[in-house]
């Protein structure tokens, strides 16, 4: 079987997706898949490792189309390695679907909806799970952020990841501020009330019928979980399993699972927690539908103290997007 892993792609995350399109790709050689590795420049443009460029046309196809040769690659799972906008939400997914190709992971509605920040926390209360406050606004409407959230409070782009834009605010300045940066890299941002001192709990979920891992713990280096302490520092720790009482495990498994259904998702997710360290309440932070996937990241350390090593994960993760298509090849057009 032939599985291009695509890498890299237009977003914050570009680098952090190369290291896990890469130990994906080696992986998947271990466990007997043929590869095919395609780069995404910053600018968009798709490329082979030999530097031939390739696409994917919006028409049922076979594969990769090579553009200069004008010849088809055949392809039977493409897995998109991408975070952040144009890989995680929706995007690319609809490019596979028009191409009818099996891909890993969720389809556009889940994709679109765990990466919208606003979106993700409506579908997440519907589905009657705790979330912090949460409002969207789409102008620095100051007057009624302090009305419905007052301070602390969180700012942040609806639709990025790694922390890029998102601000901390005690105050109307910091607000003012925070609110300048979020509309910087979107017209869309939500303001929600600060937990104070969190804990950061995550948990992996897998499969179609979706299983919960056992959950781990972030401890950040900075006041809360920065990009430089997500990328550029040493000093986050991650504690496998978390800490927590047997209630809380089983708690934060039901939740993770509950909102993987929420937003749609399908394939892997992985869900973020905030605990107040106080009162012990478990909040539904995020989810992340193309979560971190580098050897020592969060997702695959889940499931190998769970049990299930990289190697098979990676596997299982092309199985399912196999039975996901057919799934929906057995699905009728029309009457
Ligand atoms: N409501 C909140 N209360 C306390 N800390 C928060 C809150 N929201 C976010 N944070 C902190 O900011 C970090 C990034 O926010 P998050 O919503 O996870 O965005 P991203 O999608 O960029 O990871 C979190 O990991 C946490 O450290
Ligand atoms: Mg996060």
């Amino acid at each position: 079987m032939k599985i291009a892993v695509l890498m890299g792609g237009q977003s914050g995350e570009h680098e952090v997706s190369l290291i896990s399109g890469n130990s994906i790709a080696q992986a998947l050689k271990e466990e007997g898949y043929e590869t095919v590795v395609v780069t995404i420049s910053l600018d968009g443009i798709w490329r082979l490792e030999d530097g031939r460029e390739v696409t994917i046309l919006p028409k049922p196809s076979k594969g990769l189309w090579l553009i200069e040769e004008c010849k088809e690659i055949p392809i039977d799972v493409v897995f998109p390695v991408l975070h952040g906008p144009k890989g995680e939400d929706g995007t690319i997914q609809g490019l596979l679907e028009l191409a009818a190709l099996p891909y890993v992971g969720s389809g556009v509605l889940g994709s679109a909806a765990g990466m919208d920040k606003a979106v993700m926390k409506a579908l997440f209360r519907d589905a009657n799970l705790p979330v912090p406050k949460t409002i969207l606004v789409v102008w620095a409407d100051i007057k009624l952020i302090e009305q419905e959230i007052g301070y602390p409070c969180f700012v942040k782009p609806a639709n990025l990841g790694s922390s890029v834009g998102i601000n901390k605010a005690r105050n109307r300045k910091e607000l003012e501020f925070a609110l300048t940066e979020a509309f910087k890299f979107d017209t869309r941002v939500v303001v929600e009330e600060a937990i104070n001192e969190p804990r950061e709990i995550e948990c992996s979920v897998l499969g179609l019928e979706p299983k919960a891992s056992l959950p781990g713990e972030i401890v950040p280096d900075a006041e809360f979980y920065t990009y430089e302490s997500k990328y550029q520092s040493q000093a986050s720790k991650l504690i496998i399993p978390a800490a927590l009482s047997d209630s809380d495990t089983k708690k934060i498994q039901e939740y993770s699972i509950r909102a993987f259904r929420a937003v749609g998702a399908e394939g892997l997710s992985r869900v973020d927690f905030l605990i107040d360290r106080k009162t012990g309440k478990i909040y539904v932070n995020e989810i992340n539908t193309m979560p971190g996937f580098t050897q020592i990241s969060m997702y695959p350390k889940l499931w190998e103290a769970s049990g299930l090593s990289y190697g098979k994960l990676v596997s299982q993760l092309v199985k399912l997007a196999l039975q996901r298509n057919k799934r929906r090849l057995d699905l009728k057009i029309c009457r």
